[in-house]
């Protein structure tokens, strides 16, 4: 069996084919234009993206099925006829909302959103990027009037036009804010909150099964699995148990732990329940989900800086650590994710003196990353008893001074996983319906063990954070 499987990401669109026997072959990545029409405005075009994805398909022969993973909350509208967009992909990263939440919070709907959705307000979250475009792109209203307007989730988009199948997974809708957390459905009277009409929404279905079949070169293909790229990659990591949790460092870092067949309500806000996934006739399996907005882009944002040329250059340091040295680097670049989702926290070095050098700063930015990382996995664990090993992947993991940080200010093993296709892999073990296994998180290339204590230094740096809160007001 040969299983193609579509990582379609934040700035990439890969593909990986999983053959007989899990063997892997990387078929392909496209990158895709990032638009940023207004500070604080992030799209993407739906057409590329479609585009890519059926490159990906017409590029690989004897595919048995195909698997996508999609960017989570970012979202767009289309027309029900033609099946073309009417707005470009508002991307997860966009605050263009903000007033829009504002407003939803001193009208004092957060608890309320809170429990029926599990997610605080926050423009991350798709509910107030949708109802933007109704107010906003002309075409929405009138496809709306005549009956004829969808709205969902990229996966629901590339579903809808490959296979004319009108769906999204459960995970996917548990990221909207419009989906009831407890019922797996859309839920009234959040979408009477978010101003969204239900009936121009998706169904929701299970992670795997039936999303109807795309044409390519003659053949007829099946799309067997459809889910958020970091509950795939939760998956490939061989996540799958209560307690399993880890982080992916791609544009942000995302923290996730298997919480099994309830959702895990966290009181204080920070963590956000979510649905990892649900296999085809089984219940949901939950997840606490923790972002940070800002890792590998605060390190790509120090090099357009020329604070480093070559990656190769921040793989060890000569000096002491950054914080011991008094500096300390917040990578609120793009406000602070959980568990404060202060959207006005502002980045923030601080300690600098006559005597920081380039590659200070730098070493104090992995720091950050790592703290922040760290905050996130110990919220989580006031809530579910993580495993011991933490299992980590994607860009920054391939940076040994990081990953070695994080051991230390978690005091636990983390270990990189010798693949770097967890998301693809993960999305293929499932739209393979259980004929490949996913990675046992033990099995690693790397592990780093706890060498250094830093719980002071933690504590130092979230005197930092503080700091960083409220700062755009
Ligand atoms: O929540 C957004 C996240 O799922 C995006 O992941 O890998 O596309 O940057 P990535």
């Amino acid at each position: 069996m040969s299983i193609l499987a579509i990582d379609q990401g934040t700035t990439s669109t890969h593909a990986l084919l999983v053959g007989s026997s899990g063997i892997q072959t990387t078929a392909k990545t496209l990158e895709h234009q990032q638009f940023y029409p207004k500070a604080g405005w992030v799209e993407h075009d739906p057409e590329e993206l479609i585009q890519n994805i059926r490159c990906c398909i017409d590029s690989c022969d004897d595919i048995q099925a195909i698997g996508i993973a999609n960017q989570g909350e970012s979202c767009l509208a289309w027309d029900a006829d033609s099946k073309r967009a009417i707005s470009p992909i508002i991307v997860w990263q966009d605050n263009r909302t903000q007033l829009t939440i504002d407003k939803l919070k001193s009208e004092k709907q957060q608890q309320r959103v809170l429990e029926l959705s599990g997610l605080p307000l926050d423009t991350y979250f798709s509910a107030t990027k949708l109802r933007w475009i109704i107010d906003n792109i002309p075409a929405a209203k009138e496809l709306l009037q005549r009956g004829k307007l969808r709205l969902g989730t990229t996966d629901s988009f590339f579903l809808d036009r490959f296979t004319g199948h009108f769906a999204t997974d459960i995970s996917t809708a548990s990221r909207t804010s419009l989906m009831n957390l407890h019922t797996g459905q859309w839920d009234e009277e959040l979408c009477h909150i978010f101003g969204v009409p239900m009936e121009v929404l998706p169904e929701i279905v299970s992670t795997t099964g039936d999303f109807g079949a795309v044409e390519s070169k003659g053949r007829v293909i099946p799309i067997t699995a459809s889910i958020v790229d970091q509950q795939a990659a939760l998956y490939g990591h061989g996540c799958i148990n209560n307690g399993d949790a880890k982080i992916t460092f791609g544009t942000g870092a995302f923290a996730l732990v298997v919480t099994g067949a309830t959702p895990e309500q966290s009181p204080n806000q920070g963590l956000l329940p979510t649905v990892a996934w649900q296999l085809k006739g089984q219940p949901p399996i939950y997840a606490l989900d923790g972002g940070i907005f800002s890792a590998g882009s605060a390190i790509n944002w120090a090099r357009s800086l020329g604070l480093f040329q070559e990656y190769s250059q921040i793989q060890h340091f000569e000096t002491n650590s950054a914080i011991e040295r008094d500096l300390a680097f917040v990578p609120a670049l793009s406000g602070l994710g959980c568990p404060y989702w202060d959207r006005t926290a502002g980045g923030l070095w601080i300690g600098l003196s006559l005597h920081t050098r380039a590659a200070d700063l730098v070493q104090s930015i992995l720091e950050g990353i790592a703290f922040r990382a760290a905050e996130v996995i110990n919220s989580m664990n006031e809530f579910v008893s993580i495993k011991e090993v933490i299992s980590i992947d994607g860009g920054l993991a391939a940076n040994p001074y990081l990953c070695q940080f994080l051991a230390d200010v978690l005091s636990r093993q983390v270990t990189v996983q010798s693949s770097t296709e967890l998301t693809a892999y993960g999305t293929a073990c499932l739209a393979a319906e259980g004929e490949f296994e996913p990675y046992p998180i033990k099995d690693s290339t790397k592990k780093y063990l706890p060498q250094t204590n830093r719980d002071s230094q933690l504590l130092k740096f979230q005197t930092a954070v503080s700091r960083a809160a409220d700062w755009r007001l």
